[in-house]
């Protein structure tokens, strides 16, 4: 037996009915067919599937959707602007080359801006803490912390 959601999912509200079990990332990418939220891991640690929940984030992986019911959520396809203006986050890490395969970076890019909105980040050490729920097993997050210094600097400018 389902059970019925509302939410807002990047600024459009969206009903579906879910089963309990339903993970929230699940929902994102197979009900809402929103695939830039990636599942790189099955134990809550890569970060490949952060999105942002009511203006934090969280790994879907670990969020039911139901939990989710009445909330905003925004996906790494919500960041840009509708023009296509990418987020200057998102700029950062294009300028910076913060990513290879790129399979990380959607999670990287929501941990970012969360981390710049709601946590101390005015540091390497700061940043890279901040990251620490986020695997990327192509980088050696030099860029990415290069990326996500410059992206802070712009989203405060
Ligand atoms: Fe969610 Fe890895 S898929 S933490
Ligand atoms: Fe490949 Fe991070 S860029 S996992």
């Amino acid at each position: 037996m389902g059970t019925t959601i509302t939410l807002k999912v990047n600024g459009k509200s969206v009903t579906r009915e879910v089963q309990p079990q339903t993970l929230l990332v699940e929902f994102i990418r197979e009900d809402l067919r929103l695939t830039g939220t990636h599942v790189g891991c099955d134990t809550a640690q890569c970060g490949a599937c952060t999105v942002h929940l009511n203006g934090r984030a969280v790994k879907s992986c670990s969020t039911l959707a139901i939990q989710a019911n009445g909330s905003d959520v925004t996906t790494i396809e919500g960041l840009a602007a509708e023009d296509g203006t990418l987020h200057p986050m998102q700029a950062a890490f294009r300028a910076c080359h913060g990513l290879q395969c790129g399979f990380c970076t959607p999670g990287m890019v929501m941990s970012a801006v969360d981390l710049v909105q709601n946590h101390a980040c005015s540091t390497e050490q700061q940043v890279r803490d901040g990251l620490d729920g986020n695997i990327c097993r192509c980088t050696g997050y030099h860029n990415i912390v290069k990326a996500v210094q410059q992206g802070a600097a712009a989203m405060k400018a």
